[in-house]
Formats: C-alpha cells, sequence, structure tokens
C-alpha cells in the first residue's frame, strides 16, 4: 500500500495572516510530503507496507513510527483548522471543556501555555480518554494520542518549521493566532466519534 499526501482542506494563502502561503507551502509541500514519501520507502517490501496509516501510529515504532505519525499528525493538523474557524466551541464539546477546564477561557490559557512550554520539538493536544474526559497533552516530536488509546480532539503543531518563516522564534505570536482559524466544527465531529 502505497501513503497517498492528502489534499489540502484550502488554499495554501487561505489561513493567511495566521501563516503566509510561503509558510504553508513549505510546510505542506516539503515537510509533510516528505514524511510520505520516507514512509513509503521505508515500508516498500516489508509486512508494513499492508497496513493502513493509522495502525502504522499505533502498532510501529522507531523510524516508520516517525515517519507515519508525522503523516497522520499533520493531515488531522490541517483539519484542526479553516479560513472561516475561530470564535468558539458550541453545544458538547463547549460543554465538556466547561466541565473539563472551568471555561473555555481557562481551557485556551491551559492550552497555550502548554504549546509555549513543550521544550524542542512536538505538538499540543487536545484529547479524550476512553471514559470521555478531555485533557491536555504536550507531546514531543511525532508522538501522538493516538499511540496512548487516546482520541485526538484538536493540536496544534510547535515544530519550528510550522511557523519559523513568519515568526522566526516568536512561538508565543503564532500560539495566539491560532486561536483566529480553530476549525471547532472539526473538533466538534472528532469527539462524536
Ligand atoms: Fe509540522
Amino acid at each position: 500500500m502505497k501513503h497517498e499526501l492528502p489534499k489540502l482542506p484550502y488554499d495554501l494563502k487561505a489561513l493567511a495572516p495566521f501563516v503566509s502561503e510561503e509558510q504553508m507551502d513549505f510546510h505542506y509541500n516539503k515537510h509533510h510530503a516528505a514524511y510520505f514519501n520516507k514512509l513509503n520507502t521505508l515500508i516498500d517490501g516489508k509486512p508494513e507496507a499492508d497496513l493502513p496509516l493509522e495502525d502504522l501510529v499505533v502498532k510501529t515504532s522507531g523510524t516508520i513510527f516517525n515517519n507515519a505519525a508525522q503523516a497522520w499528525n499533520h493531515t488531522f493538523f490541517w483539519n484542526c483548522m479553516s479560513p472561516s474557524g475561530g470564535t468558539a466551541p458550541k453545544g458538547d464539546l463547549l460543554a465538556a471543556i466547561q466541565r473539563d477546564f472551568g471555561s473555555f477561557e481557562a481551557f485556551k490559557k491551559q492550552f497555550s501555555d502548554a504549546a509555549a512550554a513543550l521544550f524542542g520539538s512536538g505538538w499540543a493536544w487536545l484529547a479524550m480518554d476512553g471514559k470521555g474526559k478531555l485533557e491536555i497533552m504536550p507531546l514531543s516530536n511525532a508522538d501522538t494520542p493516538l499511540k496512548h488509546q487516546k482520541t485526538a480532539i484538536l493540536t496544534l503543531d510547535v515544530w519550528e518549521h510550522a511557523y519559523y518563516i513568519d515568526y522566526r522564534n516568536r512561538r508565543p505570536d503564532f500560539i495566539e493566532k491560532f486561536w483566529d482559524v480553530t476549525n471547532w466544527d472539526f473538533a466538534a465531529k472528532c469527539l462524536k466519534k
């Protein structure tokens, strides 16, 4: 099975000014594409070649895991943003956030702080455990809630490659602007799964 880079759900320039066309072009066409290319090379002719991407994330380790997880994480991340995003969650997702974090504002602060404090490369995740409880998971490198038997609800990529063209070393500014494009409808769909 050859894994293919999925199409972006919007144009390269659609998320500006959060991220510019050049930033998205590098992130999607260079970094995300490279994880798929590397993964396909690594599994070619191996038993892993028959596994769907999610199974590769859950069942493998080392370099295959790193590339499979980064392929999966980025596709998930693109869906967490929308040119018509922003505002705030509604309905069941808002209720779950209020239940587990106290308020939407408290959740945003905790998520932003976790994303800013994450040392080195990684991802800030909102995830749900088997009992439906939400938690913030700052995870290093390619690590992902799938690997911890949790459901991913929302993520923000805080690898330097995600923001360095537009923000240089100002990761906190990148995090703050993420809330202008957050796709709460997608996050709400993930909660229902
Ligand atoms: Fe990335």
